[in-house]
């Protein structure tokens, strides 16, 4: 099964907005997905519980039974790809959310500090020779030169960058606060028609 996880070393990077959103553009695109919630804090899963019986499903588990977790997301009927949710600065976590899966994103926001933070990172998604890649978020409007210079800041650790950005809009924290996604608040806005975006870059890569 079509697994990505969502990874990163900075806290507050996106990166729970954007497993939510690209489980929900999975799903609203006919594959079914699950939120495996890797991160003690349990936001996925709060938003789950706030979301009730609608897919995407959201289920928690410790990372060292992740396998596990994904195993039993495989029996599930209907259930067609998995999106990995995870910790920040928590190695461990992210390494077996690596291992598990065929696509690694990397949400980052294009800001020196976060950006400096992907050189671990990139040495682990080296290391595991999974593909990877960066993808900005919360992107001011107008900031063509900020995504650019990220672009090459990452090029330069090795890591490559999403085509499809997000940027800074209310509808996406707006939505995950009442269990929705971008799209079921304003069907037409610009956070839907990115989240739309990046989960059909995704399956691209999948393929
Ligand atoms: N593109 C965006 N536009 C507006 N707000 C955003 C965007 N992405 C994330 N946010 C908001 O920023 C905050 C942090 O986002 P999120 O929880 O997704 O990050 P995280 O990387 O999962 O954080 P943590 O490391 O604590 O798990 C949240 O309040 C979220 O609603
Ligand atoms: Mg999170």
């Amino acid at each position: 099964m079509p697994t990505i996880a969502i990874i990163s070393q900075k806290g507050g990077s996106g990166k729970t907005t954007i497993a939510l959103h690209l489980a929900a553009s999975a799903t609203q695109a006919k594959k079914p997905a699950c939120v495996i919630d890797t991160d003690p804090q349990a936001t996925a899963a709060a938003w789950g519980d706030w979301r009730g019986d609608f897919f995407p499903l959201v289920v928690t588990s410790p990372p060292a039974r992740l396998a596990k977790t994904i195993e039993r997301a495989h029996k599930q009927d209907d259930v067609q790809v998995v999106v990995i949710d995870t910790p920040p600065h928590a190695e461990a976590a992210m390494r077996e959310a690596i291992k598990a899966a065929d696509l690694v994103l990397i949400p980052s926001r294009p800001r020196a500090f976060d950006l400096h933070a992907l050189e671990a990172v990139a040495e682990m998604v080296e290391f595991a020779g999974k593909p990877a890649f960066v993808v900005l978020n919360a992107v001011p409007s107008g900031a063509t030169r900020q995504v650019a210079e990220a672009t090459e800041t990452a090029k330069s650790l090795g890591l490559k960058t999403c085509p499809v950005t997000f940027g800074e809009r209310a509808d996406f924290h707006r939505s995950s606060a009442k269990g929705e996604v971008a799209s079921e608040i304003d069907a037409e806005g610009k956070a839907a028609a990115e989240a739309a975006a990046l989960w059909k870059w995704a399956a691209r890569q999948l393929k």
